[in-house]
């Protein structure tokens, strides 16, 4: 059974049950969480390029959100020791930073929760390092179209498994396959919440959306089969058959008659097929 609840009154973990929150007052402070996140992924188009390693782009991520009186997330969260999520290639998700640098034709996802004022600011982009292959550009180009198309259909009445509907129909359409073992989530005052936001199903599945709630929408989307395992490491999710994985994520809130994006780009930033950035 599906249980909804005030945010103001719930207990600060995760029980299951909805939380709906003031779309006033708490959606501000979302805003400035994902909009200071959105910012930290802007300055990184400019930072990602052939040769710089992932442990540089973990070392801004943590600076920036210390300047900005931010907290990452995922530091210290259940073992995870970095500010940011690195994912290259076959890596699907939870890629940790390390010394190699990113090479030429490499596509990478970075992936970054600020904490700011109680409020988790969850986004990912890709970013081509360099010229990158076709094959690789349009992953990019299907995957975030999965993102905006689940976005789509977001509004107060509809089953979260509408979201996971139009992700997977577009998916497959375009010969890509979803991956099935994460999902989106419930997103706010916790970093990972209820409910869990699937990217594949039926539209007749899941939850009702309600005016207030909060939640990722983070499509993982492979060129070859969905199949995924986890290194021995513990975290980095990589494809069994090694083929190409990208991903996007939105953190979004549920309006009157739709939804708010809350980690869009300032820049124009949060899409694939822009021209490299100088810097
Ligand atoms: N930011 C990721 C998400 O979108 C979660 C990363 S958890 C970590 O939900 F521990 F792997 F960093
Ligand atoms: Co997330
Ligand atoms: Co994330």
């Amino acid at each position: 059974m599906v249980t909804y609840i005030e945010a103001a009154s719930a207990p600060k973990k995760n029980t299951g049950a909805i939380r709906l929150y003031d779309t006033k007052t708490d959606f501000a402070g979302m805003h400035a969480a994902c909009q200071l996140t959105a910012r930290c992924l802007d300055e990184l188009a400019a930072i990602v390029k052939p040769g710089v390693t992932t442990n540089a782009i973990d070392r801004f991520v943590f600076e920036f959100g210390m300047d900005n009186g931010a907290l990452p997330a995922t530091l210290n969260y259940r073992g995870y020791k970095y500010s940011v999520c690195t994912s290259i290639n076959h890596v699907v998700c939870h890629g940790m930073p390390d010394d190699k640098p990113l090479r030429e034709g490499d596509i990478v996802n970075i992936d970054v929760t600020y904490i700011l004022d109680g409020w988790h600011g969850d986004s990912s982009r890709m970013y081509p390092v360099g010229p990158v292959k076709r094959a690789a550009e349009r992953l990019m180009e299907v995957t975030y179209e999965c993102l905006m198309r689940g976005i789509s259909v977001v509004r107060p009445g509809v089953r979260t498994g509408a979201i996971g509907q139009a992700i997977q129909t577009y998916a497959e359409a375009e010969r890509c396959s979803v991956v099935r073992d994460f999902c989106g989530h419930g997103v706010g005052q916790l970093f990972h919440d209820s409910p869990n936001i699937l990217h594949y199903g039926r539209a007749d599945e899941g939850p009702e959306l309600k005016e207030g709630m909060i939640f990722t929408i983070e499509p993982m989307i492979n060129l070859g089969k969905p199949h995924v395992k986890v290194l021995a490491d513990g975290w980095t999710a990589v494809t069994r058959d090694r083929s190409l994985s990208a991903q996007y994520e939105h953190a979004v809130g549920v309006t009157a008659d739709g939804c708010e994006i809350f980690t869009l780009s300032p820049g124009g930033l949060d899409r694939p097929g822009l021209p490299p950035l100088k810097g």
